[in-house]
């Protein structure tokens, strides 16, 4: 949710924020907008749209060698050309990008904005306007914004341009994503690694509460009370190629072909020397003392945890629960004497999850955090830490990252309890092969949805066992990027009343990949079919009927999540195409939600 690229050089800033923004297109963004300072003054163009209606606007005749941009992904008023980023105080000097939420607004509209007219509906006017205020009552910039910066309650990443300055940005951090990228003879910032990565690859961490002057040469970190803090350069680890679509037409379809990879590089990264599975003793040992786990999650890596619990509970014996961030943050279970929390975020930066992080640390519990993300939020904040090691997810409908989440969490459950019977690197490598052979299968699927999804009003997936939290999540791909309203059921459930939404041609797709709910689920497959249903059935081949229009190849019974969840990936995929939607940025989402 929001971008922000910041750049301070000797050449030309343009291109450099505008593809930068462009890389962060992924996060999901409603409008857009950049600020370039030159000798004749600070160029604004903004306004709602994508990128590439930002370029139709910019005019490329100003150069500039410091500049600022945005993608905003709205919360405080519409997402139009006023409330766009760069905002501005009143008399122009301070000119500012913001990703997060000031939740004092109000309160700092009435005790230092009185009579201040601010042009826009957002939070983050108020900031450029306390810094204006700050200065004009004597304050040097770098002190006003310092100040300003112990006002406000809740989360930013800011770039800040003092018009009278043209040698700094300024930069401030507190739980909103932004790091710092150093060049030779230029200096950047943006809200993560993949918009810098094609000028450097070295970077400075931010840290909550930090403060930092960004110029053509130099990088200096401040805590908010202007005590410098030396910080050591990290290497980015991410490959430019990762972040390139190369000759995919989108991301998606780029991250769903990826999955055996990934789970090849699970292996490779979850074993010792000695071929054996591996993960750090402190953390089994952390699981193994609690007396039960709680699953903290979000959307697809709540499906995934889905799954993970049923991995826990009949590989490891371990009793666990799961919950849905935003609501355990409020309504918090009777908890167990002993328990562990596993935060599953593919970004680490969701806030509903970090919200249950903040009160269970309070209480003193372990936490864990799985994550593709090293040095995110959830990472950095939780006692221990698994990456999913799954690579840059871009798309936004998360695929490659919920396969992995289940590979890491069957890995932890194996090496819970190391006597399980279990041989989960061989069963992953078969995992691997079986998702390859189902990646090459595309044209059946692309026909299926052409056949049954291109232009349906609505659809449900239904499953018994661990096929319903496949379902929940075939539907879940499916609803936010083809709009088609997508539900998952519980196969024995429909007959308690959704069954009366079944009609002539609705499609019902069925996954069977459990030997002991084979017959039910086919029973109810029987039901829906007298009903008008035009179903297709996804089964595992040892249990498959001639019939079946989708057939996956024979995995641990286990394991069977990873693979039913492709061909429902691809069938979505595919209905999103023939519907014309825009796959990789579906409507009103965003990949990484930093708002409660
Ligand atoms: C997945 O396709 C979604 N876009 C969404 O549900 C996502 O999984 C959710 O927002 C959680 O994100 P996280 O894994 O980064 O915490």
């Amino acid at each position: 949710m929001c971008g922000i690229v910041g750049y301070i050089g000797y050449e030309d800033v343009k291109e450099t924020i505008l593809s930068g923004l462009e890389k962060l297109e992924y996060r999901g963004y409603d409008s857009s907008g950049i600020a370039i300072l030159n000798g004749t003054g600070l160029h604004i163009y903004k306004d709602k749209g994508r990128i590439a209606h930002l370029r139709e606007i910019v005019d490329f005749g100003k150069e500039g060698t410091l500049g600022i941009g945005h993608t905003r992904w709205a919360t405080h008023g519409k997402p139009n050309k006023i409330n766009s980023h760069p905002h501005q105080s009143s008399t122009k000097r301070f000119t500012l990008v913001h990703n997060g939420i000031i939740e004092n607004e109000d309160l700092l509209r009435m005790e230092y904005l009185q009579g201040v007219q601010c042009e826009s509906d957002t939070d983050t006017e108020v900031v450029a306007q306390m810094i204006q205020k700050f200065t004009d009552e004597g304050k040097e910039p770098e002190l006003a914004i310092r100040y300003t910066l112990t006002l406000i309650e809740g989360s930013y990443a800011l770039a800040i341009i003092d018009c009278e300055n043209p040698d700094v940005i300024y930069v401030a951090k507190n739980k909103s994503p932004l790091l710092i990228g150093k060049g030779k003879e230029f200096n950047m910032v943006a809200s993560d690694a993949m918009a810098m990565i094609h000028h450097t690859n070295e970077f400075y961490e931010l840290q909550d509460k930090e403060f930092a002057i960004i110029s053509r040469n130099d990088v200096s970190i401040y805590n908010l009370f202007g005590m410098q803090i030396q910080r050591d350069i990290f290497l980015g680890e991410l490959d430019a190629s990762d972040i390139e679509k190369g000759t995919y037409p989108h991301y998606m379809l780029k991250e769903i072909d990826e999955q055996p990879f990934v789970i090849r590089r699970i292996i490779a990264n979850y074993q010792d020397e000695n071929g054996n599975l591996y993960i750090d003793q402190k953390i089994i040992e952390a699981v193994r003392s609690s007396d039960k786990v709680y699953i903290i999650a979000c959307g697809t890596s709540y499906n995934a945890g889905l799954a993970g619990k049923h991995l826990l509970e009949k590989i490891a014996s371990k009793s666990t629960e799961i919950h849905v961030s935003s609501e355990f943050v409020y309504n918090m279970p009777l908890l167990s004497d002993r328990p562990i929390f596993i935060f599953i975020s593919q970004s680490g930066e969701t806030a509903d999850s970090r919200a249950v992080l903040v009160k269970v640390k309070e209480m003193g519990y372990p936490t864990l955090a799985l994550t593709n993300v090293k040095g995110s939020t959830l990472y950095r904040e939780t006692d221990y830490q698994l990456l999913l090691h799954a690579g840059p997810e871009i798309a936004v409908a998360s695929t490659k990252a919920y396969t992995a989440q289940i590979a890491v969490l069957a890995i932890l459950a194996c090496r819970i309890k190391p006597c399980t019977k279990v041989d989960m690197l061989r069963e992953l490598s078969i995992v691997a092969n079986v998702m390859e052979a189902l990646c090459d299968n595309k044209d059946l699927y692309e026909d299926l949805a052409k056949q049954y999804l291109s232009d349906t009003r609505n659809c449900f997936y239904i499953g018994r066992h661990v096929d319903y939290y496949t379902c929940l999540e075939a539907a879940l791909k499916l609803k936010e990027i083809s709009y088609i309203q997508t539900e998952g059921f519980a196969a024995g459930e429909l007959k308690h009343g959704t069954i009366a939404l079944i009609e002539n041609d609705t499609p019902v797709i069925a996954v069977i990949t459990q030997e002991s709910i084979n017959l039910n689920t086919r029973s109810n497959i029987k039901e829906v079919k007298a009903r008008g249903a035009a179903v297709i059935t996804i089964a595992l081949k040892r249990i498959s009927s001639d019939a079946d229009q989708i057939i996956i190849g024979d995995v641990h019974e286990y394991l069977t999540p990873l693979v039913s969840i492709i061909p429902t990936q691809l069938l979505a995929y595919y209905a999103a195409l023939h519907r014309g939607c825009d796959i990789d940025k579906p409507r009103n989402l965003a990949k990484s939600v930093t708002v409660e």
